[in-house]
Formats: C-alpha cells, sequence, structure tokens
C-alpha cells in the first residue's frame, strides 16, 4: 500500500537526498551515551542530509529547525523529532518497573497518553518507547526501563504503551510516534554486563523473549530500535534475519528501524569490518536510519558505485521514514508540534502531577510486615531516616532525561505535607554509599550519591538520638537513581554496606522500623528480610515520590503492587524466575537432595516469588472452578475464582492465573503466567472473579518454530502469586 505523496516525492530524490533521510543525528542536549554528539547539524539539514533529529526541545527550537528544513533544504522534507520519553517527560512517573507492578494496563496507558501530550507540546514528534526487553538478570541496569521478567505482563505493557502514545490517530497533536526497543533480546546479555554479548536458542528467544515486541509490532508500533548486542552471533543492526525476516515478513512490521546510539558503527568492534562495509551490511539487513553514526551518510553511495548495496534498499529505506513522516501528518504541516501556546497548557499541570502521584502509589509493593506497624498513624512521633529521605535528586530514576530533579518532592516533604500533625524529625543517617569509586562512576549525570564530610559514627550517632525519641522508626533506603539504568550493572546487588549498618543499628533501639526501599531492580536483601521490619518497595517513584510514600505510609492508599521480576536471595541464584523448567531432576523439597538440580547452599527459591505482593488487608481464595474439563482447539475456557476480602481495609488484588502444560513436544516451564485481574474489594466483600483463557494461551512456539498447541492435560494455578497453590485441571483434545 504505496502512499502516492511519498511515491511522487520519492521520484525526485536524488541519491545523495534518499541517503539523508536515513541519518538521525542530535546537536547534543538530550543524553550523549556514545561518544558522538554530531557536528553542524544546520548545515546538514539546508543540505538535505538529515533525516530526524533529537535533543532538541521546545516548540521554538523545534520550529527552528523545521523551518531550516522545509524553507532552506531542496525538497522541504520534515524532519522527525525524537526523545526518549521513558516514564513521562516533564511528569516523571516511577520507572517502568515501578509502573509495571501496578499490574493495571488502564493506568500504564495513561501514564503513556500524559507523556504523549507533554512531549508534543514541546515539539516531540517521536519517541524511543517502549522499552520491553524481557530482563532476568537483576545486574543488568536496565532492567529499571522494563516490565520485568514476564512475556504475557510484558505483552501486554507493550500494548498498552504503544496505543498510549500513538492513540488511535496519529495525525493528532497529541500522539506521536512509539519506537518499541531494543530488538532483540537486550535483557539477556550475558553476566547482566550491559553491552554484553547474548546467546540463546530459537526455541527460548521465540517462547520467552520476543513476545512482547511481537505484541508492539500487532498494536501497530510505527518504530522499532535495534539492540548493542548480537543475536545469534550477528550484531542486531546488521541482523538480516531479526530485521527482514522475522520483523517485516513473520510478524509483517509496517514501520521504520533505526539503529541505537552509534550501534552501526559498533559493528566494527564486535568484529564485522570497517565502516562502510557494516552500514552496507546494516541496509542490506533492513535497517532505515542510522542514529549518529553517519555510516549510512558517508559510506552508502560508495557502497552503492561498487555494487555493495542496491539502490532499491536504499529507496525502501528512506521511503519508510517518509510514510513515518506522512502518518505524522508533517507534510501538510510541518510546525503541528509547534505551538507555544501549549507547554504551559499542557505540561506538568495539576492532572498530570496528581496521575503521578497515583500511579507512584500503585507501583509500591509491601514486601514485608511486622506487627501491624504499617500504616502509619498521622499523629505519630516518626523518625524518618537515611539518606534517601531527603533526597530529591534521586526520586526521578534512571532515563529521565526530560525531567527535572528540583521538582520531586522529597519524602521529607511528602510526609509533612500528607501527615502536619505528626512530629517528624529528619536525619540523614548515612551516605548512601562510602564506596568513593562507586559513587564517581554513579555520579557521571550529576551528584547522586553525595558523600558527606561528617563521619560514619558521627551520622549514625545523629539518627539514633532521634530515633530513640520516636515512636516509629521509617528508614528511606536502596539506591541513588544512578545505580541503575543504561551502563549501571552491579555484580553485588545488595543494599550498600553504609546503609546495611545504619538499618542494623536502627533495629537495635527497639522501635517498630519500616525500611522505604528504593531500587531500580530486585536487590537482594535475605538479611534485612529476616529483620523485625516492614519493607515497602517504592522504585524510584517519580516527580511526586514523597506524596506517593506518604499516601502509603500513612494508609491513603492501601499498596496493591506486585513484583514483575523475582527476588533472588543471592547473586549465585542468577537467573531465576518463575517459568522455569521442572528438569529431569527436580529437587521435591527445600532441603538439599543429592543428585537432584539443586544447590548445596541455598534453597532453589527466590526470596520473593514473581508476583508478590502484600496488602494492609487479606486476601482469600476458594472454590477455582473452569466451565468445562475439555476443550476444544479454537476453545476458550472461563475460570473462576472466589475472592474475599478478610482483613481491616479496603483494598485491591491483582488475581494472578497460572498454566502448566503437562506434556507437549517440547519441555514445559512449570508455570506461566496466562492471565490477571486487578479488583478491588471493600473490607469484609467477596466476589466471583473470572478470567478468560483463550486458544492461543495454550500455545507454544515448538522446535519448528510453529506455534501449536499439544492435546493433553493442563493445569491451573489461581492465587496471589506465581506459587499460588489453589489448582484445577482441564484436558485439550
Ligand atoms: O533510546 C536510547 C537507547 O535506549 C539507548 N541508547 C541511546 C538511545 C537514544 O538516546
Amino acid at each position: 500500500n504505496t502512499i502516492p505523496e511519498v511515491e511522487s516525492l520519492l521520484q525526485k530524490m536524488t541519491l545523495a537526498e534518499k541517503i539523508g533521510q536515513l541519518n538521525l543525528l542530535t546537536p547534543g542536549g538530550g543524553v550523549a551515551t556514545g561518544s558522538v554528539v554530531s557536528e553542524d547539524v544546520e548545515g546538514k539539514i539546508k543540505a538535505g542530509e538529515v533525516g530526524g533529529i533529537f535533543g532538541v526541545t521546545g516548540p521554538d527550537k523545534v520550529r527552528k529547525a523545521q523551518e531550516i528544513a522545509v524553507n532552506s533544504s531542496r525538497l522541504k522534507i520534515p524532519l522527525l523529532i525524537g526523545s526518549d520519553v521513558i516514564h513521562g517527560y516533564k511528569t516523571t512517573f516511577p520507572i517502568p518497573l515501578g509502573s509495571a507492578s501496578s499490574w493495571d494496563m488502564e493506568l500504564i496507558k495513561q501514564v503513556a497518553q500524559t507523556a504523549a501530550k507533554e512531549a508534543t507540546a514541546d515539539g516531540i514528534n517521536w519517541n524511543f518507547s517502549p522499552m520491553v526487553d524481557i530482563a532476568r538478570d537483576p545486574r543488568w541496569g536496565r532492567i529499571a526501563e522494563g516490565a520485568g521478567e514476564d512475556p504475557y505482563l510484558g505483552s501486554a505493557i507493550a500494548t498498552a504503551m504503544v496505543q498510549g502514545y500513538q492513540g488511535s490517530d496519529l495525525t493528532a497533536p497529541n500522539t506521536m510516534l512509539a519506537c518499541v526497543k531494543h530488538l532483540a533480546l537486550y535483557g539477556a546479555v550475558e553476566g547482566g554486563r550491559d553491552y554484553n554479548s547474548v546467546d540463546m536458542g530459537k526455541v527460548k528467544m521465540f517462547n520467552q523473549y520476543l513476545p512482547p515486541y511481537k505484541a508492539a509490532v500487532d498494536a501497530g508500533v510505527a518504530s522499532a530500535m535495534t539492540s548493542f548486542n548480537d543475536v545469534d552471533g550477528v550484531p542486531a543492526s546488521g541482523n538480516k534475519w531479526l530485521i527482514t525476516d522475522l520483523l517485516r515478513k513473520r510478524w509483517g512490521f509496517q514501520g521504520f528501524v533505526v539503529s541505537d546510539y552509534t550501534s552501526v558503527n559498533e559493528m566494527i568492534a564486535h568484529g564485522l569490518g570497517d565502516l562502510q562495509a557494516v552500514s552496507a551490511q546494516a541496509i542490506t539487513a533492513g535497517l532505515d536510519m542510522d542514529m549518529v553514526g553517519e555510516g549510512f551518510l558517508t559510506t552508502l553511495k560508495k557502497s552503492l558505485d561498487e555494487g555493495k548495496v542496491t539502490e532499491a534498499a536504499i529507496t525502501n529505506a528512506c521511503r519508510r521514514i517518509l510514510e513515518a513522516k506522512h502518518k505524522l501528518g508533517l507534510f501538510d504541516d510541518p510546525f503541528r508540534y509547534s505551538d507555544e501556546k501549549r507547554p504551559e497548557k499542557d505540561i506538568l499541570t495539576d492532572e498530570n502531577r496528581n496521575l503521578a502521584r497515583k500511579v507512584a502509589a500503585h507501583s509500591f509493593v509491601l514486601l514485608k510486615t511486622h506487627h501491624n506497624t504499617l500504616p502509619l498513624k498521622k499523629t505519630a512521633k516518626i523518625a524518618l531516616i537515611g539518606p534517601l529521605a531527603d533526597s530529591r535528586n534521586n526520586m526521578l530514576g534512571t532515563w529521565a532525561p526530560t525531567g527535572d530533579p528540583e521538582l520531586a518532592v522529597t519524602v521529607l516533604e511528602g510526609f509533612k505535607k500528607v501527615a502536619p500533625d505528626a512530629a517528624i524529625r529528619y536525619a540523614k543517617g548515612a551516605n548512601i554509599s562510602n564506596d568513593t569509586v562507586m559513587a564517581k562512576n554513579v555520579n557521571v549525570f550529576g551528584p547522586k550519591i553525595e558523600i558527606d564530610k561528617r563521619s560514619p559514627e558521627t551520622l549514625l550517632n545523629e539518627a539514633l538520638e532521634v530515633a530513640k525519641a520516636s515512636d516509629a522508626i521509617v528508614a528511606v533506603v536502596g539506591e541513588a537513581s544512578e545505580m541503575t539504568g543504561e551502563a549501571a550493572s552491579r555484580t553485588d546487588i545488595s543494599i550498600p554496606d553504609a546503609q546495611k549498618k545504619l538499618i542494623q543499628a536502627l533495629v537495635k533501639t527497639g522501635k517498630p522500623v519500616v525500611l522505604v526501599l528504593m531500587s531500580g531492580r530486585p536487590l537482594t536483601i535475605e538479611t534485612e528480610f529476616k529483620l523485625p521490619v516492614s519493607i515497602l518497595q517504592v522504585w524510584h517513584p517519580g516527580v511526586e515520590a514523597g506524596n506517593a510514600i506518604a499516601d502509603v505510609v500513612f494508609g491513603d492508599y492501601n499498596p496493591s503492587g506486585k513484583l514483575t521480576a523475582t527476588w533472588p536471595r543471592s547473586v549465585g541464584q542468577i537467573p531465576i524466575y518463575h517459568s522455569m523448567k521442572n528438569t529431569g531432576r527436580p529437587a521435591e523439597s527445600q532441603a538439599f537432595q543429592k543428585f537432584k538440580s539443586n544447590y548445596l547452599d541455598a534453597p532453589n527459591s527466590p526470596l520473593l516469588p514473581f508476583g508478590y505482593g502484600l496488602s494492609y488487608t487479606e486476601f482469600e481464595y476458594s472454590n477455582l472452578k473452569l466451565n468445562k474439563s475439555e476443550i476444544g482447539r479454537d476453545e476458550a475456557l472461563t475460570v473462576s475464582v472466589n475472592l474475599k476480602n478478610t482483613g481491616n481495609f479496603d483494598g485491591e488484588e491483582v488475581v494472578q492465573l497460572y498454566l502448566r502444560d503437562v506434556v507437549r513436544s517440547i519441555t514445559p516451564p512449570k508455570r506461566e503466567l496466562k492471565g490477571f485481574r486487578k479488583e478491588f474489594l471493600k473490607k469484609g466483600e467477596q466476589k466471583m472473579v473470572t478470567l478468560e483463557l483463550q486458544p492461543e494461551d495454550l500455545k507454544f512456539y515448538n522446535s519448528e518454530l510453529d506455534f501449536v498447541a499439544d492435546p493433553g492435560e493442563f493445569e491451573v494455578f489461581v492465587g496471589t502469586d506465581s506459587d499460588a497453590l489453589l489448582k484445577t485441571t482441564f484436558t485439550l483434545k
């Protein structure tokens, strides 16, 4: 389905102008995550050598850039204006791993809609999001940017985000092109080390890692970004199987594909040849746009002259980029996103900030309760302790380049606002980390870890003095925001030592202790978990951090988040995730069994399973039923369960459905998430919750990579997390 306007433009274009459209540049101003910042962007736009830019924001600046393109370049082709709007634009929402923990697709869609409204008001028409990489290794810093470990949940979130960004009409001024990234398997880098290699068999790829990218494609995502890693030995940006055979031919993707930041050039270091060779490989593989590296711009003509690439490959790539501009309506009005009145109207409104506060509160996961310490009374004497309790710098989390940390509400401010009658005293207690090397490495993008000039003893004594005079201690501890995210992998994912000591000392006071834990990844907290404390996991909550934490700590909102990635006991258990396989020698107990698949020094079970999360109230599950005990291939199945709120608070529960395919042609996971539903129940209320299993929920990719369901028995588990015990079975005929 060609677009006549685009085709007639293509007819007029010289080879150089076509190659120019494949060039994405940044004049700086965003986050330079590579060594290159583009030179003479203005001159290149005039010369028709640029298809899009990023790192330029504000309707005035974007208008200027478009004016240069449409007034000074020969063919007057407007620019794509990209940006990384990962978890909100100026109104920063929780990190994506946090929002995912809400398991609330409507809320996640609203986050994307709000981000689109704000970003387009500031001139952006193309967003480098959603990041849908499945991550099962919490050492990898970018686990913070995605939805966690599960392909079913990850697919639902990918769909919600694409719909939220793109809406139903891409020409509307408040919607923008989405870009699913990073294709593919970036979350499976070896050892959790960023940019590392990936080696994975196709069956695992198709069943476990590819579904969220495919879901984004099915939802109509307009663009895709390749990853830095190799897939089956070929770097993603030059991988024909990935870009052409899988993405375009098998999945029917209609949009354009952009490289990651200099990832074409990085194919040289991967060992695939010089810049001309790797650029030729990338365009031939089906890559359309080259981010920052300018390999396409500087070598494609030579490659064409030498017969190393075809003109058709260049024209096709150019066509796809022009089609994206057409989808946005840029040919009708290049200044669609340059309305100077919009920022004030649309950005950081009360409505947007209220949504950020709500989403943050919904993203928190209550990991442990002790002696009903939580929720706290709004009149209590509270010792608010910890290096993150009064830190504005660390609230937004990783990859929030468009947000402003100065606008974030600290925990101390939130407590004072939500509980004005409480007596709140603050003390820092410890540094985030006393490790100067860690501080130096983390602080590349600003002072996230500030090492206090006072001695550790002085800090601790001050905190203990405040703690002793209180009714309860709230310790806000965990990771600085830039201890997570891109190029922020860790081999030790525990709470830094300085804070561990603080926690131990606070517990020794005998006062009730609540740990408010901030992180961008699952942490190893077995030691702290055994202490007599309550633990609320709050991720990096975004611009409304302090208000949202106070809402939950003081009981205005009853926490309902559930983990979307397994929390290991130790790094030695990684990879650990809920859909692991049974093996031929499964261990039948937590105790060590010789010649079974287990460890000498630790149980197989994680500290906290996927799907886990407590509430101030309690939920009881009973009466699990199916509407049929036998189904045919094309039949759906209705699963119902009785859910009762038996505790003392109104609350929400995420009812989760897991499936086990008992016998099939390739080894099945022990259980896989295949349905969920978030329900609100008043205290004492009960209801019958129903979930539908569709025919495709029983299917998997077999050794031939056909998507099939094998007849036989299936086990259904329903409950509060991936260890759900209520079980029933059915047969697929
Ligand atoms: O979109 C990002 C990507 O996720 C990591 N490298 C840089 C890109 C553009 O900023």
